[in-house]
């Protein structure tokens, strides 16, 4: 499935993601730009910060309650589309998947 990385210039990343690994390990795996995922994915660190768009959300669906917790604390501002890159697992279904990266990521 396809993972569009958009950066805050408008910019778009294309990047072939394999089902069962999650956004920021696609991101980080091909170098993408702003997902720095300190914490290597295990939901502490916040830094995998991504938006995704409202016509995706329906099917990426709620954050846990660890993520939860997290994105309040993320550096930059929380959104409704707001969720851990390390937390969403891609799948077919997803494919064309279109996140924005936050501004600035620590
Ligand atoms: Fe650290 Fe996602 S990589 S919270």
């Amino acid at each position: 499935p396809k993972i569009v990385y958009v950066a805050t210039d408008g910019s778009q990343r294309v990047v072939d993601a394999v089902a069962g690994e999650s956004v920021m390990m696609a991101a980080t795996r091909h170098g993408v730009p702003g997902i720095v995922a300190e914490c290597g994915g295990n939901a502490s660190c916040a830094t995998c910060h991504v938006y995704v768009r409202p016509e995706s959300l329906p099917l990426v669906g709620e954050p846990n309650d660890t993520e939860e917790d997290l994105l309040d604390l993320a550096v930059t501002e929380r959104r409704e589309g707001s969720r851990l890159g390390c937390q969403i697992e891609m799948t077919e279904e997803l494919d064309g998947l279109t996140v924005d990266i936050p501004p600035v990521q620590p």
